[in-house]
Order: C-alpha cells, then structure tokens, then sequence
C-alpha cells in the first residue's frame, strides 16, 4: 500500500498495461533507476532506498538484521483508520486528505462535498483506464454498473446451466451490494488502484455521486443529475436496491404477520441459503434441495404476534438469560412449525436436535444449516450469546 510519485506511477501504468498484470503493483520492484524516488503510506512518506520502496525496507528505526519494521505512527494509524459503517459510522463531515483534515483561508474546516459533473471528471481521469467508460468494466477489472438484480436469482446455479434467457448473475454495486457505505469505505482505502488513499473525501463523495447516478440509484425519490451534490446528509439517505437481499426483514412491529411473509419470501428464494453466495464451509454439494414453506402457510394464520411476545411472562418474575434474545431473534422461525424449525416447547423435535451433541447444535446455530441462517439472521450476537439463547430454547423443550 504505497503510492508513487509521478513518474514511477505512469511507468508501472505503462507496464501494466503493457503485461496486464496486478503483479506488478504487489511486493518491492528493485529497480536501480528508481533510488530518488520517494513512496507514502497512510500519509507518511518514505524514501526510496536501494530501489526499494516498502516501509520495511525504508525506515530508519529496523530492528537488527531482519529488518522488521517500526511501530506505525498516529498519522499513519489515523491514515488507516477509515472504515465506514452502514449506519454512516466513519463518514467523513469534513474534507480530508492523507489523514488530514484541510482548512479555507479563514482556517474553518472544510465540509467534505463533491458534484455528479465533478466525481464524472475525476472518474473520467482516474478510474475509466481499468473500470472502463461509464463503469462498464474492462478485461479483468470489475463492472461498477449495470447490475441486474433479478439475474441474482440464478446466482446459486451454474451460469452454464441457465436457461438461455437466463442471464448469469450480475453482482454490481447496484444490484448487490447491501449498503452505500462499502462503496465509500472501497474507493476510500484502496481506489485507484495504483494510488490508495490519494483521493480526498470531498472526491470520494464526487465519485461515488456519480457511480451511484451510473447505477441508477435514487435519493429522495430522485435520480441523481450533474448538479447534483453528495456529501454525508445525502449519502446517508442511499438505501440500496438490495439492501434486503441478505436477511429477511423480521423486524416489523406494525405489522408482525409482515415479518412471517418476509422471512416465507426469503426462504422460498434458493439464493439465500444452502450452498449459496453465503455458505463459506460444509456446503452442500451437488443439486441444492428448494426449501420451501408449506402450502399450509397460504392459509396460515401467522402466530408471529404471538410468538414474537412468547410466553407471556408476568411483569418482574425472572425472565431467564437468552429468553429476550430468543424473542427478538429467533421466535419469529421456532415458534412456527410451518416454517421447518424445530420449535421450542417440541420435546421431541430438540431430543432429535440434541442428539448430535450440543457442540454440534452451537455450530449449526451460529454458522447456519439449511433453512437456518447463520446466528437467525441476527449477526450482532456474539457467539457466545448463541449459546445462551440455545441453551434456552434446549431447557425450554424438556
Ligand atoms: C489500475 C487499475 C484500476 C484503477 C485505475 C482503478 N481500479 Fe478499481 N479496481 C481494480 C481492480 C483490479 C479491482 C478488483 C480488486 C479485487 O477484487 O480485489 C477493483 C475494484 C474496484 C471496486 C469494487 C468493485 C466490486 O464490485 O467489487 C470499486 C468500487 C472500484 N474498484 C472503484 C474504483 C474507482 C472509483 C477508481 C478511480 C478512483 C478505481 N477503482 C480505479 C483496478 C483499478
Ligand atoms: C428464518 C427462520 C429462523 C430464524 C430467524 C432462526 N432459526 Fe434456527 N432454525 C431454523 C430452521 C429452518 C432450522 C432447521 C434447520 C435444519 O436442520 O434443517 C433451525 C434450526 C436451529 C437449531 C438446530 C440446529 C441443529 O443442529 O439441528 C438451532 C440451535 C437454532 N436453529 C437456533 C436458533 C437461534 C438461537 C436463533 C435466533 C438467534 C434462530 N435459530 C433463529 C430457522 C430459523
């Protein structure tokens, strides 16, 4: 993670370009032309030594003959610290570079804002060699639009057994990815690739304008023009087209019966679970079994409400550790044998659950099987809350 200077960048484009390779941007070149040079990371410049240009080999502080490195500096450590949260955690207000904050005349911090028109000429410069124009990708480089949410459908199958209409899954920022604040976080840390956390805020705002009016995504209603300007009340305001492709929305209190059909209609969909996008180990292989809730549930009269307030439980008697937790996360499924799960207060349904060791059930519980998601959808618990709330429903169906 390094930048260069001007003239070393456009020779390693050219080489790039040249060779096509990534290769070219990992690791230390020697090159015995480049000694003047000097390097950045995370705000900190280095001086090219020996044709090398990696912290490792440039600082002044190495320990000994390996040559390990130096503590990293609060510049450089703040430099790095950049991550941005889909509840907008870490995006930036103000106008930022190599970690530091940039001042108007009057020494006022500069709020961090950038136009449609503006990100499209930065794009234009310093994106479209490898994104390729208007975000429609290059050989090797990733589309940044034109995804197809519908084409998600098929994202489990092999793109070569679709039908042909079918289109093989497009995962694009547009019809993917859950939550705007990757897209600042990506750019933010690691784009141009050449040149990580050379851009600005106020740029990386401009930019993501213009990706966002690229993928046709909508704030206020609104498609986003040339004038248009983004800044952090606005990108705020993004809400994905995807943004509930991952987990079924159970949290709808107005409506519990909602919560049921959401979690019916994320269920029914193959691409949420089973050896999908979303199973890292012990996927299922070969033909995925279609999960699918029983016709019964057309007529059933969801006992979400219900389930969701569970056992009536006086005001001040004990309420026992992980109850609440099972309320909230889980009761919507367990408590619903339309839905598949083994439901608490099921004797015989979590005999057989248990039978297979509780390390095992643990294990299922947070990584998921089948029709259960991972953690049930809910990936703020921690383990070892999981476990709690599994020993509750376990105790609960004795
Ligand atoms: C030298 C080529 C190059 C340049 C220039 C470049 N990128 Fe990238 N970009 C890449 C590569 C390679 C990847 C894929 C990295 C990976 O998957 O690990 C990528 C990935 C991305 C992604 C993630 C896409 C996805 O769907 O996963 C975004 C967003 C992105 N780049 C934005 C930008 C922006 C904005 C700029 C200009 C400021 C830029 N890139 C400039 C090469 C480049
Ligand atoms: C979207 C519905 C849904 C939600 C929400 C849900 N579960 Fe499940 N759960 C299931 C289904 C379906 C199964 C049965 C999976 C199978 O064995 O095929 C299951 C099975 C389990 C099992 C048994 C695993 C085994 O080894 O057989 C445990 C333990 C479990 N869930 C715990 C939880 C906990 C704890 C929560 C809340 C944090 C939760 N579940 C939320 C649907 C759900």
């Amino acid at each position: 993670m390094y930048i260069l200077e001007n003239t070393m960048l456009k020779k390693t484009i050219i080489g790039l370009g040249l060779s096509s390779t990534m290769m070219l941007f990992s690791g230390c070149m020697s090159d015995a032309g480049t000694t003047t040079k000097n390097a950045v990371d995370g705000g900190a410049k280095y001086e090219v030594k020996e044709g090398k240009y990696s912290s490792y080999y440039v600082n002044t502080q190495n320990v000994g003959k390996y040559n390990k490195g130096r503590s990293a500096t609060p510049t450089e450590i703040s430099a790095w610290d950049i991550d941005v949260m889909p509840d907008g955690t870490g995006l930036p207000m103000y106008d930022t570079k190599h970690g530091k904050v940039l001042l108007d005349q009057n020494g006022e911090k500069i709020i961090a804002q950038g136009s449609v028109e503006y990100g499209n000429e930065l794009y234009d410069a310093q994106c479209a060699m490898c994104h390729g124009d208007f975000g429609s990708g290059g050989a090797g480089y990733p589309s940044l639009s034109g995804g197809d949410i519908e084409s998600l459908t098929y994202q489990l199958q092999n793109p070569a057994d679709a039908e042909p209409n079918e289109e093989p899954p497009s995962r694009r920022i547009g019809s993917y990815w859950p939550y705007a604040s990757t897209l600042f976080w990506y750019i933010q840390d690691s784009m141009p690739f050449p040149h990580p956390k050379s851009l600005s805020n106020s740029e990386v705002y401009a930019i993501s304008a213009y990706l966002f009016m690229e993928n046709g995504i909508e704030i206020d209603g609104e498609e986003l023009d040339e004038e248009f300007i983004m800044n952090r009340e606005e990108f705020l305001k993004v809400k994905m087209p995807n943004a509930d492709g991952f987990y079924p929305n159970v949290d709808t209190p107005e409506d519990p019966a909602q919560g049921v059909r959401n979690i019916t209609e994320y269920l029914s969909e193959q691409k949420n679970y089973g050896a999908g996008t979303r199973c890292m180990s012990d996927c299922i292989k070969g033909e995925v079994p279609i999960l699918r809730i029983k016709n019964e549930l057309n007529d059933f009269n969801p006992v979400a409400s219900t389930v969701r307030d569970l056992p009536i439980v006086e005001k001040n008697t004990d309420v026992q550790p992980g109850q609440e937790a099972y309320n909230n996360s889980c009761s919507a499924c367990h408590g619903n044998a339309a839905i598949g799960a083994p439901v608490v207060g099921d004797k015989d349904a979590w005999e057989e659950v248990t039978s297979k060791g509780l390390d095992k059930v643990y294990h299922n519980g947070i990584n998921g099987i089948n029709g259960m998601p991972p953690k049930g959808g809910n990936m703020d618990l921690s383990d070892s809350e999981m476990k709690v709330i599994i020993d509750y429903m376990i105790n609960s169906s004795k």
